[in-house]
C-alpha cells in the first residue's frame, strides 16, 4: 500500500518516512528554504491559489494543526477545519471513518487526517479515490511530517543528517514522532542512536528489529550515566498518558528522565541541540529553554511550517515558487 515518492510527490499519499529516499528529503528541504523566505518575510504567495486543504483530526493538537493551517494560508489556499469529529461530525452519529473522508475530498483537494488509531491513515488512502491523504499522527504509529520537520532542524544546525549521535529519550513504545525519526535517520548512513527509556517504554521488539534492519545502530539505555557525551542532539519525548491504560500505569513511569540545567551542563556538548515534539509535561525544565542549544521552542517550531508548505505544495503539484 507505501507507494514510494521516487521524486515524484505529485497526488501522492504521504503515510510513512518508509516512503522516502534521501533525494525525495532533499527535495523538500529545498523548497521548504524557498517557503521560509516567503513567511519571514511576509512575501505575499499566491502559490495554492485556488486549493483547499482539509485538516480532520480526531485527536487534540496545537503545533501540527496550526502550522498546516497557517502553511495552507502562507500560500494564499484555503483550509477546511474539522476538529474533533466525534463531537462535530456525523462521526457523532456513527458515520464511518471512510464515509467521512470520501465526502470531504467532494470538497478540496488534499486531505490531512490525525487519528487515534495507528494505520487510520492508511485506511483513510485506501478510501480516498481521488485525493491525497497526508499522515498527521496515527495513534502509536507514525508522524511522517513531524520526522520531517526534525531532520530539517538537525540538519539546519548541523548541516548533514549522516554520522549523527543522538539520544532519544522517553516514551519508546507509543512516540510515534520517535517512530518515523528513526525511519527518517535509517535513510542516512553511520547514525547512532541511544533509545534512554524505562523499561515498560522501551521500542517494542518488532519496531526495534524493523529499524535495526534498515541499518541504524540502536543503543538501549536506562541510564543517563549512559548517555554519551556531546551527543548531536537530543529528543526528548512525553510519556504518552492517552496510551496507558490505567492511570496508575502512567504514573508509574512518566517523568523517570527530565532535562535540568544540571544534565545539559554534565552531558550536553557546545553543539548538541535540545529537541523535543511537545507538548512537554515536565519532561524539560522550564529553565532550560534559555539555553541557547535548547530548539524546541525556536527552530524546530517554526520549521513545521515551512516543511508543511513544502510539502503540501509538493503533494498538490506545485515546485517552484
Ligand atoms: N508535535 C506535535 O505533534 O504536536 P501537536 O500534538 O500539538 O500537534
Amino acid at each position: 500500500m507505501l507507494e514510494n515518492i521516487n521524486g515524484d510527490f505529485k497526488n501522492k499519499d504521504i503515510l510513512s518516512l518508509d516512503q522516502f529516499s534521501t533525494e525525495d528529503i532533499g527535495i523538500i528541504f529545498r523548497l521548504t528554504r524557498k517557503m521560509k523566505d516567503i513567511a519571514v518575510n511576509a512575501r505575499p504567495s499566491k502559490f495554492l491559489e485556488g486549493k483547499i486543504v482539509a485538516l480532520i483530526f480526531y485527536e487534540p493538537s496545537t503545533r501540527t494543526f496550526s502550522s498546516f493551517s497557517a502553511a495552507v494560508k502562507r500560500l494564499g489556499g484555503q483550509t477546511i477545519e474539522v476538529l474533533d469529529p466525534q463531537h462535530f461530525s456525523s462521526v457523532s452519529k456513527g458515520e464511518t471513518l471512510a464515509d467521512t473522508i470520501r465526502v470531504l475530498e467532494a470538497y478540496c483537494d488534499c486531505i490531512v487526517l490525525r487519528h487515534p488509531q495507528k494505520g487510520a491513515a492508511e485506511t483513510a488512502a485506501r478510501a480516498a479515490f481521488f485525493l491525497p491523504v497526508i499522515n498527521a499522527g496515527d495513534g502509536t504509529g507514525d508522524h511522517p511530517t513531524q520526522a520531517l520537520l526534525d531532520m530539517c532542524t538537525i540538519h539546519e544546525k548541523h548541516e548533514r543528517l549522516d554520522n549523527l549521535t543522538g539520544v532519544i529519550a522517553g516514551d519508546l513504545l507509543n512516540g510515534r514522532t520517535v517512530h518515523s525519526l528513526i525511519k527518517g535517520l535509517s535513510l542516512y548512513k553511520n547514525n547512532t542512536l541511544y533509545l534512554l527509556s524505562p523499561g515498560e517504554l522501551k521500542l517494542s521488539r518488532q519496531d526495534y528489529t524493523n529499524f535495526r534492519e534498515k541499518g541504524i545502530n540502536l543503543i538501549k539505555i536506562e541510564s543517563v550515566k549512559d548517555m554519551p557525551g556531546n551527543a548531536d542532539f537530543w529528543y526528548w519525548t512525553r510519556v504518552q498518558k492517552e496510551r496507558f491504560e490505567s492511570f496508575k500505569s502512567y504514573e508509574k513511569v512518566k517523568n523517570k528522565f527530565i532535562v535540568t540545567k544540571e544534565l545539559v551542563k554534565k552531558y550536553a556538548g557546545n553543539k548538541t541541540i535540545i529537541m523535543h515534539p511537545l507538548p512537554r509535561v515536565g519532561e524539560i525544565d522550564i529553565e532550560v529553554d534559555s539555553d541557547p542549544r535548547a530548539v524546541y521552542l525556536r527552530s524546530q517550531i517554526h520549521n513545521g511550517m515551512y516543511v508543511r508548505m513544502a510539502l503540501v505544495s509538493l503533494v498538490l503539484g506545485k515546485n517552484e515558487s
